[in-house]
């Protein structure tokens, strides 16, 4: 639709999946605000600080960040964990990097062993989040495990997705590759 993937309703943003480089809702949604002010209101109540360490990404934005990371390791290594232009969720308005409050461990795997990382990890989807690049699931998702890195799905998906806590993928749950 509008050059946008959908798949039940689901935008699709990964390695098979991009947007066009026009695409720019100019920041985060409303479905996504409001959902992660509830969010963060309820993990406020049991002394869990989440914030928006990186939000909406331009599609600009996001070529200036891949080729940073492409010149310093390599565009196979920043594959790994960087998306190519028109191929990051961020565009979409739907994504964002969340941090607790220790910048040291922003985007950092080890922030999964802090008490904002499992909150998120367990508690995210009651409010419509998923965790998109889960623990071993590299293969699948083309990245490497982001404990930090929220997509807005809804609550219904978002609930099925859970698994007790070891995250299924989209592209597991919609039957899709994730591949350039
Ligand atoms: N780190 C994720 C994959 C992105 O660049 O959108
Ligand atoms: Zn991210």
């Amino acid at each position: 639709r509008d050059g946008l993937y959908y798949i039940n309703g689901i935008l699709i943003v990964n390695k098979s999946y991009d947007l066009p480089s026009s695409y720019n809702p100019g920041g985060l949604l409303s479905s996504f605000n409001s959902a992660f002010g509830t969010m963060k209101s309820a993990a406020a109540n049991e002394g869990i600080s989440l914030n928006i360490g990186s939000g909406f990404r331009s599609y600009s934005t996001q070529n200036g960040l891949y080729n940073r990371y492409a010149a310093r390791d390599g565009y196979a290594a920043a594959d790994t964990y960087s998306a190519r232009p028109g191929h990051s969720e961020h565009q979409t308005g739907l994504a964002a990097d969340i941090k607790g409050p220790n910048d040291y461990l922003y985007l950092n795997q080890e922030w999964i062993n802090t008490s904002e990382g499992q909150w998120l990890n367990n508690n995210c989807y009651k409010y419509g989040f998923i965790i998109r690049y889960p623990r071993g699931k590299e293969g699948i998702t083309g990245y490497i495990y982001e404990p930090w890195h929220i997509r807005y799905v809804g609550v219904d998906v978002a609930t099925q997705l859970y698994n007790g806590g070891n995250w299924i993928t989209l592209e597991e749950y919609l039957g899709i590759d994730s591949k350039y």
